[in-house]
């Protein structure tokens, strides 16, 4: 694997969750919608139990011993081959491109087929990635633990036990993987800094760890060094477990000044090198899992299962409003904004009022509840609001929603796919009003076919493969034209997108891994959208970043 650098940042994850998962690229909304389908619900079918200290037991020790009694949580760790980093030599050689395998027009170039469409000056060709999934040496240099190191080996949690420790060990490879990324065409790279490498016990005042700060500052540089724009997302679901221990993680309130004051420390450390900053990855997918087991065993006191996601999002949304207030504050040099994922949807049966109404229930509980607040009013969404009890959503104070409103300078969104949505089976009415229905509050139903024959909205990559990942190319402009009609903003970035090949996790044989019509048939598609939405609906996207999956020779190259 590590011959080819760029495969080996993108080593999929499987979780035992009915179906092989991409953390990555697991963003349906398990908080606020429901597939109809398939099992592409995050809850385990086995559900062994699990202990954790009770929210607050864990003194608050920052000592070195302070830190293994956390990482005692954790269990043991394996440690990386090696703890130096490689250095590549360059020029990397590129390999020659692919044979005509297929005839040219299984995939065509869009720019072989959009002849006089180019893409603006200064649009971003970039590849994403993150700490967890990719960074490997889980324990060193100081890091202390997080959340995602705790549940990756719990019993029954991963599906073929296998921890993210190791990994791609791009902690050690960063320059091998920049260095590749670069010589392919890649123009940027978007990936996040682990917390937990910066201040290991998380919260303001605690020890800030020098080792994690420089780490980050040498792989700035090298991206720099060689012509890869850096894009750093400040979390990405891996909060440190010394929060979840002491008050509940994103349940309490306390995390908002002890984000905003890591948030801190990495502006000033990294200010005029990094010019695109993300504050987090996917909130309403990170804040849906606090309802989930396992990280349902460490919310703050008085929040529950039903209320975490909420109580998640009103903390979550605060600490992002504050980041950035002192992004501006400190006259950091560059762009902020948050990454957005989920779609509107279009109603299942066209001009169907019920599923009409499924679809503004899905936009306001999926991307309005983090969109609204940043893109249009400082506000939850008045669907949410109408629906949710002060008891499971605070509602923002006049200050809150002054320093929300306004909180980004782009939308980016992760646009895997775009589907249909349809309501709920005792009809939204009479879910709505009935906290009972499965399908409370979101009241609405992902549905992955359509309405008439039952056609697959797309095609999903193997019959075992997640069931929202669908290729729905011909949403895409459509889907764009939503987002920026509901929540406007000056600028656009596909901030992740991407596919996986049909039974990708059984190739063993290089040729077999190397091939990915699938994939490629993706990109080409997506990419070709994305030009006609840039000039015949004057989308104003400025970037794509494919996460992982193999940015190939034909995606890379594709628009240049
Ligand atoms: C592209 O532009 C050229 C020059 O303006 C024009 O002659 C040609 O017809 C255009 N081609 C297409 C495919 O639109
Ligand atoms: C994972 O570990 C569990 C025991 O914790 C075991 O039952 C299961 O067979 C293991 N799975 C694999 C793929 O090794
Ligand atoms: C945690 O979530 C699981 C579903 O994943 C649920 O069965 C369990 O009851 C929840 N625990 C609590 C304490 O609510
Ligand atoms: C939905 O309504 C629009 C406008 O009234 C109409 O043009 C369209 O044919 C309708 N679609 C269906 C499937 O009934
Ligand atoms: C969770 O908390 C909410 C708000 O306090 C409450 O209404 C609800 O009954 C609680 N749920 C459970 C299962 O205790
Ligand atoms: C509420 O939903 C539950 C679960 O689907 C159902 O059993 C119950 O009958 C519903 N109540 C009403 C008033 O519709």
């Amino acid at each position: 694997m590590k011959k080819f650098a760029f495969l080996a940042l993108l080593l999929p994850v499987k979780l035992s969750w009915g179906s092989t998962v991409r953390p990555a690229v697991r963003h349906a909304t398990p908080a606020t919608s429901v597939t109809c389908t398939v099992a592409s619900s995050t809850v385990p079918t086995t559900k062994p139990t699990v202990t954790f200290p009770p929210t607050g037991s864990i003194p608050k020790d920052f000592s070195p011993q302070g830190l293994e009694e956390l990482w005692n949580l954790v269990g043991p760790v394996e440690p990386p081959p090696f703890t130096t980093t490689r250095e590549p030599s360059l020029p990397i050689p590129v390999p020659s491109p692919p044979p005509p395998l297929y005839p040219t027009w299984y995939a065509p170039e869009p720019s072989s087929i959009f002849l006089n469409l180019s893409l603006p000056e200064g649009f971003i060709f970039g590849v994403a990635t993150s700490a967890y999934q990719v960074e490997g040496a889980t324990k060193m240099e100081g890091k202390g633990p997080t959340t995602w190191d705790w549940v990756s080996r719990l019993p029954g949690f991963i599906q073929d036990n296998t921890t993210a420790d190791i990994t791609d060990l791009h902690y050690y490879l960063y320059k091998e993987d920049a260095a590749r990324v670069a010589a392919i065409g890649v123009t940027a790279h978007s990936f996040s800094i682990s917390w937990a490498r910066i201040y290991p016990f998380g919260v303001a005042g605690s020890p800030l760890n020098q080792q994690g700060l420089d780490h980050y500052s040498d792989v700035i540089d090298y991206h720099l060094s060689v012509g890869v724009e850096p894009v750093v997302t400040l979390y990405h679901w891996d909060t440190p477990l010394a929060l979840a221990a002491y008050y509940g993680g994103f349940t309490s309130p306390q995390i908002v000044d002890d984000f905003i004051h890591y948030a801190k420390t990495v502006f000033q450390a990294y200010n005029g090198r990094v010019k695109t900053w993300y504050t987090f990855n996917e909130p309403s997918v990170s804040c849906g899992f606090l309802s989930q087991y396992p990280f349902n065993v460490s919310l703050a006191l008085g929040v529950n299962s039903s209320t975490a996601p909420y109580q998640c999002a009103y903390n979550l949304l605060r600490a992002h409003a504050g980041a950035v207030k002192a992004f501006r504050e400190m006259g950091i040099n560059g762009e902020i904004a948050y990454k957005n994922n989920d779609f509107v949807g279009l109603p299942w049966r066209a001009n169907d009022t019920d599923d009409t109404e499924a679809v503004e229930r899905h936009a306001s509980f999926g991307l309005g509840m983090y969109a609204n607040p940043v893109y249009v009013n400082g506000d939850w969404p008045q669907i949410v609001k109408n629906t949710l009890p002060e008891s499971y959503l605070p509602r923002f104070t006049e200050q809150e929603m002054d320093d929300l409103k306004g909180s980004a300078d782009f939308f980016a969104i992760d646009s895997y796919a775009s589907q249909y949505v349809a309501a709920p089976p005792a009809g939204t009415a009479s879910c709505q009003a009935n906290m009972s229905d499965p399908a409370w509050p979101a009241c609405n139903t992902v549905v992955l076919y359509d309405s008439n024959a039952g056609w697959a909205v797309g095609p999903s990559p193997d019959p075992a493969s997640i069931a929202w990942l669908q290729a729905t190319p011909q949403m895409l402009r459509g889907y764009l034209q939503q987002l920026m009609d509901r929540w406007p903003s000056p600028k656009m970035y596909i901030s992740e997108f991407g596919m996986d090949e049909p039974f990708e996790s059984m190739r063993t044989e290089l040729f077999q891994i190397l091939e990915d019509t699938t994939t490629t048939n993706y990109f080409m598609t997506n990419l070709g959208e994305a030009l006609l939405a840039i000039h015949e609906d004057g989308i104003p996207l400025m970037g794509t970043f494919s996460w992982g999956t193999r940015p190939s020779f034909h995606s890379v190259f594709a628009l240049r």
